[in-house]
């Protein structure tokens, strides 16, 4: 079975600069979760109809489906239209969707296929009630069992009451499908060439047309415009929620939490309100995270605590501590037992196991070995306005409150800096090295201005 999904359109109602399906719903693009579930269902010979925006889709999707160009935007039959020299063929079934139907489910999509086999039917419509269902194609049921779709713009007031709608996803027999799309016409008030017109045609013309119902209205819900999006949005995310309180997960303010749909958390981890996992965040278990913390494409250890921090494309072993209000930008790794405290900043730096960054510190560029501890203030002078230089602390060195490092630069094993030196020099293994002036006691008397 072949799968044909719609993308073509132009989203107007979207007001967007950007097509309509690449915009994120659970930080995925619309487009990637149709297909997965069209995926899931076992289809994977996809083909996308794409002409407006249809650069970024290709640019996301690379080789993943077959595109085929619709040039000018016509209406969905004239979008299916396009899809015959691939999909038309004799005795295959070929699915149907729009791809601004994010929420769909695999469950439906195999229903569907189900429902259009065991009627033998030529053509099968997904179809759903909706307590209000403004801008949707409503079911029109005639009393010698036919029905057809009558678009929001072309309904009588009458027939605008009707609550069975279309969800925009089909199954058809390929060619009666593209049989019926050549006796389309645009005949209607958007001037446009109506896939749902095919069901009609193939009924006159007496073939077997049915439904298949869904009782799940939110999952088969369309987006046309960014209010629908961010309803999308909130469906979205007690799914992905409840998937993950199902699975062991404490969520204490799942209302004010987000997490992406590929995110994978451990048992007995806790995320406290106001936080935002992100991409391709693993975390492990019996983690605190939160309140207030931010985490992209990280893979998080077991028994880690994230209090108020942003954490971008890192890596933190078991039991670490972060935060409160520490930045850890990509390619950091913090191994077992580091501690970082509050304002840090850390950018792309590997810290050995148990070493602390407690306080105030920029640490950028920097391989940084075991059980060392970073005094409060200390920065890594690691930019010299053209190029980047690697700081290097060993094990067990001890850097001095207030402490500049100015890289290139390695403090050798055990090493020690005062408070307040400006390193510029390697230290070696076991030194104190202090860089600084001695203080000096210049009694206040002899400080005064003297007169002309
Ligand atoms: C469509 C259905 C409507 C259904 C609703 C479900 C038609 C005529 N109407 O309406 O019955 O209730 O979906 O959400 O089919 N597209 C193209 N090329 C085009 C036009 C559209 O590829 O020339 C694509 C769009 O990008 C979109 C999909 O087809 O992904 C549906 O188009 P849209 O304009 O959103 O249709 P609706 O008005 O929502
Ligand atoms: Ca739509």
């Amino acid at each position: 079975m072949k799968a044909i999904i719609l993308a073509a359109g132009k989203g107007t109602r979207m007001k967007s600069k950007i097509n309509k399906v690449m915009h994120l719903v659970g930080g995925l693009p619309m487009i990637r979760h149709v297909l997965n579930a069209v995926k899931g269902a076992g289809v994977n010979d996809c083909f996308l109809v794409i002409g407006h925006g249809g650069d970024e889709i290709k640019e996301y999707l690379g080789d993943e489906v077959t595109y085929i160009l619709q040039m000018q935007q016509l209406g969905t039959g004239h979008a299916v239209m396009q899809a015959e020299p691939h999909c038309n063929l004799k005795g295959e079934s070929v699915l149907v969707l729009a791809g601004d139907t994010p929420l769909i489910t695999e469950e439906i999509i195999k229903d569907l296929i189900e429902t259009h086999k065991n009627n033998a039917a030529a053509a099968t419509v997904l179809v759903t009630k909706v307590a209000d269902p403004t801008g949707y194609g409503r079911i029109i049921r005639a009393e010698n069992g036919r029905f057809r779709i009558v678009e929001e713009k072309d309904a009588s007031p009458a027939e605008k009451l009707v609550q069975e709608i279309n969800t925009g996803c089909y199954c058809f027999d390929a060619s009666e499908l593209f049989v019926a799309l050549k006796q389309v016409r645009a005949d209607n008030e958007q001037g446009e060439y109506y896939l749902t017109d095919v069901l009609e045609i193939m009924q006159s013309s007496g073939q077997a047309v049915v439904t298949s119902f869904t009782a799940d209205f939110e999952a088969v819900q369309g987006i046309n415009n960014r209010l629908q999006l961010a309803e999308a949005e909130k469906i979205l995310q007690r799914r992905i929620q409840r998937r993950l309180m199902e699975s062991g997960v404490t969520i204490i303010a799942p209302e004010t939490t987000f997490i992406g749909s590929e995110v994978r958390i451990g048992q007995d981890t806790i995320i406290y309100p106001f936080t935002i996992i992100e991409g391709k965040t693993v975390i492990g278990q019996d983690c605190k995270i939160g309140p207030g913390a931010r985490i992209k494409d990280s893979i998080i250890g077991d028994m880690v605590e994230i209090d108020s921090s942003v954490v971008i494309s890192s890596t933190i072993g078991d039991r670490v501590t972060i935060g409160p209000f520490a930045y850890l930008r990509p390619e950091t790794k913090l191994a077992r037992g580091v501690k970082v405290g509050d304002f840090v900043e850390i950018k792309k730096s590997i810290i050995g196991e148990n070493s602390k960054v407690p306080h105030l510190s920029y640490v950028g560029d920097s391989n940084i070995g075991k059980n060392v501890n970073i005094g409060a203030g200390t920065i890594t002078c690691n930019y010299d306005g053209v190029n980047k230089h690697r700081t290097v602390i060993e094990d067990n060195a001890f850097i001095g409150s207030n402490t500049n490092l100015v890289a290139p630069v390695t403090i050798g094993r055990g090493a020690k800096t005062g408070a307040g030196s400006t390193i510029t020099k390697d230290v070696p293994e076991g030194v104190l090295a202090v860089e600084r002036e001695k203080q000096r006691h210049i009694p206040l008397s002899k400080m005064t201005v003297k007169k002309e």
